[in-house]
């Protein structure tokens, strides 16, 4: 398992939601980072609470511009951001990263999965509407 890395292949052209996609991304490097350094659950749940917050922001702002531009997929995309949000909600409230290795690794292989296939082809998909991007 590889760490996800930021690449000009995940821009999409909208400086602002590319700005946050990095922090998240850099945050999502932390987490494997710590996870594979063998830190505890206090750790690895700090830092999940930061992703968390940090997503929820994005979302916000992200939402924000969707709204702004008459996005016609609005409702859609944004039950896909309300669906991770209760995922991580609810991983994080049921404490599983205690239990073992193999669950934060599951985790953060869903995450980066979720993230990358979000941002290359729903998010997008927005920029090509109010187009930033061909
Ligand atoms: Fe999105």
């Amino acid at each position: 398992m590889k760490s996800i890395k930021w690449s000009s292949d995940l821009s999409v052209g909208i400086d602002q939601i590319d700005e946050d996609h990095r922090r998240l991304v850099q945050c999502l490097d932390d987490l494997f980072t710590a996870c594979f350094a063998g830190q505890g659950p206090e750790v690895l749940n700090g830092i999940l609470a930061r992703l968390l917050q940090y997503t929820r922001e994005h979302f916000s702002r992200e939402e924000d511009i969707m709204r702004r531009v008459g996005y016609p997929e609005f409702e859609t995309h944004r039950a896909l951001h309300a669906e991770l949000v209760s995922e991580l909600d609810d991983f994080i409230e049921s404490n599983a990263l205690a239990d073992n290795h193999g669950t934060s690794n599951k985790l953060l292989q869903f995450l980066q999965d979720w993230l990358t296939r979000h941002i290359l082809v729903e998010d997008k998909k927005i920029c090509r509407h109010v187009g930033a991007i061909d």
